[in-house]
């Protein structure tokens, strides 16, 4: 079994080692790491933020463990060397278009959470969001106008595109609550009516699914209101980043939630796929200790359930995290003091007890 680690930059490097001391302390037959530059680092030392060495090391592998990408000292860098471009590039290039995020409540954090502890204890839900299309990926480029110079961005979503991801998520949702809300902006945009009607295609062959459309401005309002409602959403690749950062506050802080994104490609054990924080690098507390290592953990879990098969390492590490929540370690992101190292310590010990 292979694993790629790609850090990063900011704090990607130091969640990433909590989860790698995590990853050893479960001493795992036949595993082999590899560690590949990627980021704004990769930038530094090879020229571009996602060398082909990484992407031919990320292929290789079974399933990829990814910290964070950004920089700002590279923000006057061309579009296509920011560091931002290598995880769009990892995503593109191996065709990883069905990212995962889970977000649900944990017990003992209602009162964290930026919603009323009752309203917070309800959630429990996925976001199933496209990956490979939408804004992230269409045509783009600056142009001379009558106000100036004008940023463009084009949107676009095919039939087959929009097919691939919900039969993801109406699969994601019959092992869940059988209940999926497709998010668009069917009133405004072309892409999201043919996203409508696609997903209505769809969820013929799953009529065990009770489908609901919401278009995205309301599902973030309910998802403030009564997150409890949703249980799998499927949304494009926008609407889909920003629901779920909001997701993340609802449950409590956005260094809590992971994901997965996953492409048709199989394993030997499971499926092939890229593991992160749904975070970014934070580069406000980057180097300080203070970033919260949960989130790359419980990427590493869904790491070792999706593509490794290792149903019962994952559980152990989800229950390691929920209990060392439950027993008030808490960095800064939650009100405690306790520092990523502190945090890595905690779900080590917990570990040690299952
Ligand atoms: P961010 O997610 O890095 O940070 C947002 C806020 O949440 C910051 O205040 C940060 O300190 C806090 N935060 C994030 N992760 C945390 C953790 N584990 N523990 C405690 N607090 C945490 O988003 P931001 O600031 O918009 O972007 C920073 C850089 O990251 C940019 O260069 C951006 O492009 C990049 N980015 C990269 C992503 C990726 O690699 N997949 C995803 C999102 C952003
Ligand atoms: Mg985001």
């Amino acid at each position: 079994m292979k694993i790629a680690v790609l850090a990063g930059d900011g704090i990607g490097p130091e969640v990433t080692a909590q989860a790698l001391r995590v990853l050893e302390a479960l001493a795992l037959p036949d595993l082999v790491l590899f560690e590949g530059d990627v980021g704004a680092a990769a930038y530094r030392r090879h020229g571009h933020p996602l060398p082909p060495e990484t992407l031919a090391m990320a292929r290789a592998a079974d399933a990829i463990l990814f910290g964070a990408v950004g920089d700002f000292s590279c923000d006057d860098l061309p579009r296509h060397l920011r560091p931002e471009q290598a995880i769009l590039g990892l995503r593109a290039e191996l065709g990883l278009f069905a990212n995962l995020r889970p977000a649900a409540g944990f017990p003992g954090l209602e009162h964290l959470s930026s919603l009323k502890p009752e309203v917070a204890r309800s959630i429990d839900l996925l976001v199933v969001r496209e990956l490979n299309g939408d804004v992230y990926f269409g045509d783009k480029g600056e142009r001379e106008s009558a106000g100036g110079r004008e940023g463009w961005d084009s949107m676009s979503y095919n039939e087959a595109e929009v097919r691939r991801i919900a039969e993801v998520a109406f699969r994601a949702a019959m092992g869940r609550g059988k209940r999926l809300c497709s998010v668009d902006k069917a009133n405004v945009l072309e892409t999201s009516r043919i996203w409508r009607e696609t997903i209505i295609e769809v969820a013929k062959d799953y009529p065990e699914v009770e489908l609901e459309h919401m278009y995205v401005d309301n599902a973030a309002m309910q998802m403030v209101k009564e997150p409890g409602r949703f249980d799998t959403i499927v949304t494009g690749n926008l609407f889909g980043d920003i629901l779920s950062d909001q997701a993340s506050a609802c449950v409590g802080s956005i260094g809590l939630l992971a994901s997965a994104s996953l492409g048709e490609r199989q394993t030997e054990h499971g499926t092939f796929g890229l593991y992160e924080p749904i975070h970014g690098s934070a580069p406000d507390i980057a180097g300080q200790g203070k970033a919260n290592p949960v989130a790359a953990v419980l990427s590493l879990a869904m790491l070792l359930r999706h593509s490794l098969g290792l149903e019962q390492q994952a559980g152990w590490i989800e229950r390691a995290v929920e209990g060392i929540l439950d027993d008030g370690v808490f960095g800064g992101d939650l009100g405690g003091s306790a520092s990523t190292g502190d945090i890595g310590d905690a779900i080590l010990s917990k570990l040690q007890t299952m």
